[in-house]
């Protein structure tokens, strides 16, 4: 199978498995693992958990020879992990020529930072690559001053020696280079997966620039087949995911974890709500209006308009150049 049709045959089988799920509550686990498995073809990797770690993915499954059953997909591993079974997926080829991709992306981001600017950091495996370019950059005399969208995103800007400021002493930043779940022609985007969404908004909406760095499958014609994020206030949370549900939304509460009971929390101490996008989509900026109408959402990883320009990094290497006109 060429590339290009095996990213093809990805796509359709992930949005086969998004529809089911999307269907049916009663969704097994085996069944899911073997759609999954179908998805991205299996393989058994001894390594999955280790890596897993080092990705702090912490879905793990183990195939009936007690050997880790893994293919990567955040996203399938996220659609799993709602089934309250721990699950991670992996896939070697499949995760190297999306490194590939996103470092290729996040390289050329970095070669766009001049000294003095002030540099918004997001949050993810891509924002991570990003991070690490940037941070080689800054040991070579770079001087910026950075702001990081997450607690986790500040320990690793610190680790790669890039200089931070609190973002309270700042007003604006130059640029903003953040990852995304989703991106669509005109740049409008799902971001969120990693559970940042709100603090990220708030670095990209204060910068002059945000370029969003992406890999190729990250790419989409219409937002929606990954699920949105939404930041919302644990003091009411059952009527605010209620209210969601009446708007016609349906609400997942991420939790800690697979199988976990304590609901996952933002840096901000939020919970999020995993919501599908109904399939016949209104328009992004009446779907963000109808949500942030919602008492108790706080936020949504709808990000419209934001993005000026995104990078996209393909396996071979080579990036390409999307601008918001
Ligand atoms: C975190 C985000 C991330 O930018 C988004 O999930 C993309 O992550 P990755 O680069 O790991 O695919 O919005 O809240």
């Amino acid at each position: 199978m060429t590339k290009a049709k095996e990213s093809a045959y990805i796509l359709k089988l992930r949005r086969k498995l998004t529809k089911r799920f999307d269907e049916t509550s009663h969704f097994e686990k085996p069944e899911a693992i073997e759609i999954a498995k179908q998805v991205l073809k299996a393989q058994i990797d001894r390594h999955a958990q280790e890596r897993a770690a080092k990705r702090q993915i912490t879905y793990t499954t183990y195939d009936k020879n007690q050997h880790p059953a893994s293919i990567h997909s955040k996203y399938i591993k996220h659609l799993l992990g709602q089934l309250g079974k721990p699950v991670f997926l992996h896939l070697p080829e499949d995760a190297a020529s999306h490194e590939k991709g996103k470092r290729a992306a996040a390289r050329a981001a970095a070669a766009l930072i001049r000294d003095g600017m002030t540099v918004g950091l997001g949050t993810g495996s891509t924002a991570q690559l990003f991070i690490e370019e940037l941070g080689l950059i800054c040991q070579k005399g770079l001087q910026i001053t950075a702001v990081a969208s997450s607690v986790h995103t500040a320990e690793l800007a610190k680790k790669h020696q890039i200089p931070l400021a609190d973002i309270n002493t700042l007003k604006r930043l130059d640029i903003t280079v953040d990852g995304a779940d989703e991106i669509d022609p005109k740049l409008q985007m799902i971001k969120g997966g990693g559970g940042a969404l709100f603090r990220e908004k708030v670095v990209a909406s204060m910068s002059g620039t945000m370029i969003a760095i992406v890999d190729h499958t990250k790419l989409v014609k219409k937002l929606g087949a990954f699920p949105l994020a939404i930041e919302i206030l644990p003091f009411g949370y059952l009527a605010t995911l209620e209210a969601l549900a009446k708007a016609g939304y349906r609400a997942a509460l991420r939790m800690q974890g697979p199988g976990a009971t304590k609901p996952y929390l933002t840096d901000n101490q939020n919970y999020i709500a995993d919501i599908q996008l109904p399939a016949s989509l209104p328009p992004l900026t009446a779907i963000e209006r109808e949500l942030k109408g919602i008492v108790g959402v706080i936020e949504t990883g709808l990000f419209l308009n934001i993005a000026k320009r995104a990078i996209v990094g393909f396996p071979d290497g080579h990036t390409e150049e999307l601008n918001r006109k």
